[in-house]
C-alpha cells in the first residue's frame, strides 16, 4: 500500500487523505510492483499543457536499482500522451539523490519556493522548482 511506503521513505509523509484526494480528482497514479508487492509509485497532474510531478517514491529496500528512473520515464511519457509540453516538480535542496535523478533526466532548476516544506525543530526548508520540456518524440530513458 502506497501510504505504508510513504511513511518509510519520507520524514514528512503525505497523509492518506492526500492520496485519496489525488485518486478522486483523477490524477495519474502509477505503481510499480515486484511480484505481489507494491514497491513504488508516482503521482502526477496533467492539465492545460502542463504536468506536475507531485510524488515519486520507491520503497527504501528497493531504492538505487533503477525503479525511480523507470517510473519517472513512464510518467514523462504519459505527460506527452496527454499533451503536456512542460513538467514541473518541487524537491528539497537536501534531497541529493532525487535532485541527481531529475537533473540526469533533463530537468533544470527554475526557481525556489521559500520555506515550503516542514523541517526539524519547527523550521521550514525551501523547495527547488525544477522543470523540463516534454516533447513528442523525446527519448525518456528507461
Ligand atoms: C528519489 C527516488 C525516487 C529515486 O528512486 P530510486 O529507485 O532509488 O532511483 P534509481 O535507482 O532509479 O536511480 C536513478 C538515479 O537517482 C539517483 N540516485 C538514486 N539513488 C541514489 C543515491 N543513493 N545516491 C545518489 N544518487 C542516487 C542517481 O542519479 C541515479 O542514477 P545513476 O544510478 O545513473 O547514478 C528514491 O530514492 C525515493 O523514493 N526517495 C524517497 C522519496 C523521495 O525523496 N522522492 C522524491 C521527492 S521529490
Amino acid at each position: 500500500m502506497s501510504w505504508q511506503i510513504e511513511k518509510q521513505a519520507y520524514e514528512y509523509p503525505w497523509t492518506k487523505t492526500i492520496f485519496n484526494d489525488c485518486l478522486q480528482v483523477g490524477y495519474c497514479c502509477w505503481v510499480i510492483e515486484r511480484g505481489d508487492t507494491l514497491v513504488g509509485y508516482g503521482v502526477m497532474s496533467v492539465a492545460v499543457g502542463e504536468s506536475h510531478l507531485l510524488n515519486l517514491c520507491v520503497h527504501p529496500d528497493y531504492q538505487s536499482i533503477g525503479l525511480g528512473r523507470m517510473l519517472l520515464s513512464h510518467l514523462l511519457e504519459i505527460a506527452v500522451e496527454r499533451y503536456a509540453n512542460m513538467t514541473f516538480l518541487e524537491v528539497r535542496p537536501s534531497n541529493f539523490s532525487a535532485i541527481k535523478l531529475y537533473l540526469e533526466n533533463g530537468f533544470d532548476e527554475i526557481g525556489v519556493r521559500r520555506n515550503y516544506y516542514p523541517a526539524k525543530m519547527g523550521q521550514r526548508e525551501d523547495a527547488l522548482i525544477l522543470a523540463r520540456t516534454v516533447v513528442r518524440g523525446d527519448e525518456f530513458s528507461e
